[in-house]
């Protein structure tokens, strides 16, 4: 029998490491994981084991050193074999065509580019020998920068070992930098911890770079793309373009950006700035311009340096997408909903090219996360299209006298109280006659699902809104033919049909005018459900909370909501004018039943049936002694679903929770 021969440790470190390095360099850097994560470190595990046991196989480069290693006391300085250089900017197409025209008369002839994305992170120098990371060091003032080795080590995309054939030595330079989902995700872990959060990918990574313990490095997760080369010797052609020296790079295991494109006049290199300048938010990583360089090697030396910049290349610069302001004031829109949206009044500043004077605060929990003060210094920030927003406050620059914003009581237009719902970030102005609302109230009052009025759609609703002919859902039962008249555009005969329409909404019962009335959480299927079981709106804006959420069906949530809306003295006042027109506010009331073939049964109703509306099915359901729920847990005994059902359906497939459709439905109701 054959016995297989176990490896020695030393065997088996060197293994595991090239398994490690090999896993390291198909997930960072050809996108291409070879093996789950938990193998990942479950390798990594065995290796610090037989590393822990074997102290003498411990390798500078091993994968182990990557996450943690001894905490240096201090950075040493890093001679730059070759200087790093910096590059001169262009802000516009004259820019890149004075660099053009330079670099033409300089050479004699025209010239192709390489242009490629401007990374914005920090540059660093990597030394390689023989294949193996040696050492690695910032850009400092570009003649010696700082020794951050241990450092380095833990960014998972840099090879600590390059696959041969490699050159004998090399100095890789590239740029540092941090991806914005793994800034977002950093900063989620942050807030979840109660720390300051960090102000961007760019700092961060900055940061990370200079942290004294490299497990601090590690935990930022921090990324490397190379994009140019220092001391170069040995390894057989070399190559002679830049285009050339980034395959050559990308082939030697390192991450190269795949965004880079050789242009052969200067028209092309602006369309390249162009297009990424547009569709830079696109990109998991923040860049700042585009870097356009010579491609030929030996014309880059014939073009040789002024100052201290290279001939042969230029940064053409984005507009800026930040920058800095005070914030003088917080303050607060009221949207068509009710939604309360806090805005920042800006000293002016420019900003890609405009003057921004006001930028959004997503939301008041927002401002209290970031310690958004009023007198603070903020960043503003635009990405693309969009309306600026206030990404937070520049700590180093608060001033001693700061406001804190408070979340207002009484809604800025109308001065009725505001509903700070406990799970929401958002806080709502309770009124339903507030102007700011109005129009959005009207329009959906008159919608089909509610109480059907014919004729009085968006622009209908704005019109009366704006003549002043509706103050609130109430006044559309004082209108008169003779009002409407002064409305632009309305003849005798639409007149006619709209007012026709509105008479008739008096007789659609309760439910639907529960659910016309707009009341946060109360749509059809729970409309239906109140006014089946209260039969009347007096007995609802009577109820507690507590009698409310009695009802089958109707959870806490909206049981809050709706005795919030009844408590508004003026809701109430508009819900008594349109009793006083003679809107019918009553419904039959459903007869209690003591057992029925549902009772004791929860089903949540998702998608579209065929013959059912939601409110019809859910009244079967009740009525047959069930209850209809809202959201499928384990506890829900079957989800009836139709046409188009969406996140529900899954959840009762990932739960195990019997899946039945409408005629599944009828079997259980008459069984
Ligand atoms: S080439 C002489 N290429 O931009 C060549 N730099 O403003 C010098 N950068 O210090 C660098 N992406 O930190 C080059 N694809 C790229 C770059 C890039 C970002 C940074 C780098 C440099 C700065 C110059």
């Amino acid at each position: 029998m054959a016995t297989t021969k176990q490896p020695s440790p030393g065997e088996r470190a060197r293994e595991l490491r090239e398994q490690l390095e090999d896993a390291n360099r198909r997930y960072h850097v050809l996108d291409d994981p070879a093996i789950p994560d938990a193998r990942y470190d479950e390798l990594l595990h065995e290796l610090v084991l037989l590393e822990e046991a074997h102290p003498e196989l411990v390798t500078a480069d091993s994968p182990t050193q990557r996450v943690g290693g001894a905490p240096s006391s201090e950075f040493p300085p890093y001679r730059h074999e070759i200087p790093m250089l910096s590059l001169a900017n262009a802000f516009d197409e004259a820019g890149l065509r004075a660099f053009d025209a330079r670099v033409v008369k300089l050479a004699g002839a025209p010239a192709a580019y390489v242009c490629e994305l401007k990374i914005d992170g920090l540059a660093i120098s990597l030394r390689y020998e023989r294949g193996a990371l040696v050492s690695a060091g910032t850009r400092g003032d570009g003649e010696t920068g700082e020794e951050v080795t241990p450092n380095i080590r833990t960014i998972r995309d840099i090879p600590a070992r390059l696959p041969a054939p490699v050159p004998a030595r090399i100095d890789v330079r590239g740029e540092v930098y941090l991806k914005k989902g793994d800034f977002e995700k950093l900063n989620a872990s942050r807030a979840a911890a109660g720390h300051a959060l960090f102000a961007n990918p760019r700092n961060t990574a900055a940061g990370g770079l200079r942290q004294k313990d490299p497990r601090l490095t590690a935990g930022r997760r921090l990324s490397f793309f190379a994009y140019a080369a220092g001391a170069f010797d040995g390894a057989g052609r070399r190559p002679i373009s830049q285009s050339e020296l980034l395959d050559a790079l990308e082939a030697m295991g390192l991450p190269v950006n795949p965004h880079r494109h050789r242009c052969a006049t200067i028209d092309e290199v602006r369309d390249f700035c162009a297009k990424w300048e547009a569709e830079r938010d696109s990109l998991d990583y923040e860049i700042d311009g585009v870097v356009i360089k010579v491609d030929d090697l030996a014309l880059q030396a014939k073009l040789g340096y002024a100052a201290k910049d290279p001939r042969w290349a230029i940064a053409f610069k984005f507009r800026a997408q930040e920058a800095r302001t005070k914030l003088l004031d917080i303050g607060i829109n009221v949207s068509r909903s009710g939604k309360l949206n806090p805005y920042a009044v800006l000293e002016p500043v420019q900003l890609g090219g405009v003057t921004v004077r006001m930028a959004t605060l997503h939301n008041e929990a927002d401002i209290v996360r970031k310690d958004i003060r009023i007198g603070d210094t903020v960043t503003v920030r635009r990405a693309g299209d969009v309306i600026p927003y206030v990404a937070g406050p520049v700590l180093e620059l608060r001033p001693k006298k700061t406001r804190t914003f408070e979340l207002p009581e009484r809604c800025p237009v109308c001065h009725s109280k505001v509903d700070h719902p406990p799970d929401d970030v958002f806080s709502y102005c309770t009124n339903v006659a507030c102007p700011s609302q109005l129009r959005e109230r009207i329009r959906h009052y008159c919608s089909r699902g509610a109480m059907d009025i014919e004729g009085v759609g968006d622009v209908m609703a704005n019109a009366l809104v704006d003549a002043k002919l509706c103050r609130d859902v109430a006044d559309l039962y004082d209108l008169t033919g003779q009002r409407m008249s002064l409305l632009p555009r309305m003849g005798e005969r639409s007149i006619q049909n709209v007012l026709d329409a509105i008479e008739g909404s008096k007789r659609r019962g309760l439910a639907r005018l529960l659910s016309a009335l707009g009341i946060r959480y109360v749509g059809g299927q729970n409309a239906s459900l109140l006014a089946g079981e209260f039969g009347a709106i007096d007995a609802i804006a009577a109820a507690s909370e507590d009698e409310l959420s009695a009802v089958n069906g109707i959870g806490p949530q909206i049981a809050e909501s709706v005795a919030f809306f009844f408590r508004q003295p003026s809701n109430l006042a508009v819900v008594e004018r349109l009793g006083r027109h003679g809107v019918d506010m009553t419904a039959p009331r459903r007869p209690r039943v003591a057992a029925g073939p549902l009772s004791g049964k929860t089903l949540v109703l998702t998608g579209a049936l065929p013959n059912l509306t939601r409110e019809a099915a859910t009244e079967l359901i009740v009525a047959a002694g069930g209850k209809a729920g809202s959201a499928v847990s384990k506890k829900t005994d079957y989800v009836v679903a139709g046409d188009e059902a969406g996140s529900k359906l899954a959840k009762a497939e990932s739960l195990g929770v019997p899946v039945i459709d409408e005629a599944g439905l009828r079997k259980l109701l008459s069984s």
